[in-house]
């Protein structure tokens, strides 16, 4: 296994999703660990990722000592090459140049990382690779023992060596896919340099989950929060297959769901699959105590409240259960460990209003804890989930009470769900579903003219959404064909009585969310 140490990039998980893919387990961990949890971990290679910071200040992120002492391959990106590079006795300056996108570097000379990995050759034979660099500071004196194996105009050194005690680095970024040779050059890396074998996969993951919640668990009972989202499907799915009728799944029925979505789960769960459901239909709970509330902050709270009790009163409800089970996956994990110092810490992602409290007379059992969303997606196919529930676009915890702006009514969350369910409907039926990362209708409370037949009406409004992105953090809004937008701007008004005009959002993120409120 690798072992990956997080100096604050932006990239660095996507640095573990690229050795999981190659086949290899790796964890990512704080760069300011002790030398003890590098030797406890017992990797079969090291892995130091880029980060925002300048190895020329005093006091700036280094690796732990053991690092460079335990005798196993290392490999620097970035951030990891230079405070390599400074750690082993090199020099690392400030450069007047920085260095951002695209860039051509030439590999040099046979070093097992790079060997016979190029783009194209130059007339003198040199390899050469397009990449994705992202530097201020470069290396400008190598420390003993190390050789260049690659190089830019404005970097000398982009890339080094010491073959002898298995240490690479490089200036560029592996790891993005703007790198064409990068899967390569990590495969090379961890297969080939580091001598891991490629174990980890779809099949190996399931048998071994199920071993592990089999002794974690025991012949106790599991309770499981379902939403019929992926994280929550997933676990369900795969408890079911560890532990069977030993596993209770609680689906609270918020009534901000999409449409017939109540139903879809619990035919899907228990019809098809036989795993044990209990329905809460608390629909007029939540619509009474959000009556009134306009304010957003206001109605996530209570929404996020309300589902909390609810879970709770049910799952007292059944005094023989132990264990209480999760959706938690690796990214949550990462993202809520972060460095001991706080300097390189990541980027926090959304809240989940759908999190449960940890204050529960039971124990928690999280077998994702260690997948990443595509790794729990895959996982959810093997074991047999509908592909449309595990590659669904995701759903905010708070459901149609943050899509129906200020209050919530009941009429204005049936006339949403029908809007919602022709937009996605089409986006699917037209091919355009797997393209968009998020799709979906919003209702405005506000009325507009429009003429029928021969007769006036003065009803409401729906925004369509739609957007692209990678990680949510930034989004651009998709840009659908006319054609496409007009079909189902017709579809709403027509078939939807009470909507009489359908717009479209073309806001970027930032500064707009991708959810109106
Ligand atoms: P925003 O609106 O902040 O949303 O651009 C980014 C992503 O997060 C989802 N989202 C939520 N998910 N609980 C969730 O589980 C929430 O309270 C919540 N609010 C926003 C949103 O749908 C988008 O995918």
């Amino acid at each position: 296994r690798i072992l990956i140490l997080d100096f604050g990039s932006q990239y660095t998980q996507l640095i573990a999703r690229r050795v999981r893919e190659i086949g290899v387990y790796c964890e990512i961990h704080p760069w300011d660990v002790d030398d003890a949890d590098v030797r406890d971990f017992l990797p079969s290679g090291i892995i130091l990722s880029g980060g925002p910071e300048s190895v020329t200040v005093d006091d700036g992120p280094r690796a732990p000592q053991a690092v460079f002492t335990l005798g196993v391959p290392v490999l620097g990106i970035c951030y990891g090459m230079q405070t390599m590079a400074q750690q082993l006795g090199g020099q690392v300056e400030c450069s007047d140049h920085r260095e951002f996108g695209y860039a051509q570097v030439r590999a040099r000379g046979h070093s097992p990382l790079l060997k016979d990995i190029e783009d194209h050759t130059t007339a003198e034979g040199y390899g050469i690779l397009d990449v994705w660099m992202s530097h201020g500071d470069r290396v400008s004196t190598l420390p003993a023992g190390f050789k260049c194996i690659a190089s830019t105009e404005s970097a000398p050194f982009a890339g080094m060596a010491d073959e002898d005690r298995g240490f690479y680095a490089l200036q560029f970024h592996p790891e993005v896919t703007h790198t064409r040779q990068g899967a390569r050059i990590l495969s090379r890396f961890v297969l080939e340099i580091c001598g891991c074998e490629a174990l980890w996969n779809t099949g190996n993951i399931i048998e071994d989950s199920i071993s592990n919640i089999r002794d974690q668990v025991g012949d106790d009972e599991v309770i499981l929060g379902l939403s019929g989202g992926v994280d929550s499907s997933v676990v369900a799915a795969l408890l079911h297959r560890a532990i069977g009728t030993q596993l209770t799944c609680v689906f609270v029925d918020t009534g901000l769901l999409r449409l017939h979505e109540g139903d879809q789960v619990m035919s899907t769960f228990t019809q098809h699959m036989g795993v044990r459901v209990i329905r809460v239909d608390a629909e007029e709970r939540f619509l009474r105590e959000l009556t009134g509330v306009t304010d957003p902050e206001a109605k996530r709270k209570i929404i996020g409240r309300l589902f909390v009790e609810i879970f709770e009163e049910e799952s007292n409800k059944l005094t023989a259960a132990k264990w209480l089970a999760q959706g938690t996956i690796y990214p949550d994990v990462i993202e809520s460990a972060g460095s001991k110092t706080g300097k390189a810490h990541v980027i926090k992602s959304h809240h989940n209003v759908g999190g449960l409290p940890a204050h529960m007379r039971l124990k928690l059992l999280e077998p994702l804890r260690e997948l990443f969303k595509d790794e729990v997606r895959r996982l959810g196919v093997e074991l047999g989930l509908p592909s449309e529930m595990v590659y669904r676009h995701p759903f905010p915890g708070p459901g149609l009470g943050v899509r129906i702006l200020g209050e919530v009514r009941k009429d204005f969350a049936d006339l949403l769900r029908r809007a919602d369910d022709i937009f996605i409907s089409e986006l699917r039926r037209a091919g355009l579903y797997d393209q968009t990362s998020q799709a979906f209708a919003v209702f405005l409370p506000v009325k507009s003219v429009g003429v029928m037949g021969d007769g006036r009406k003065y009803d409401w409004v729906i925004a369509l959404r739609a957007v692209e992105t990678i990680d949510f953090m930034t989004a651009r809004w998709a840009h659908l064909p006319y054609d496409f937008l007009d079909l189902v701007s017709r579809r709403i008004i027509n078939e939807i009585d009470g909507i009489s005009r359908v717009v479209y959002d073309v806001s970027g993120k930032p500064p707009a969310t991708i959810e109106w409120e």
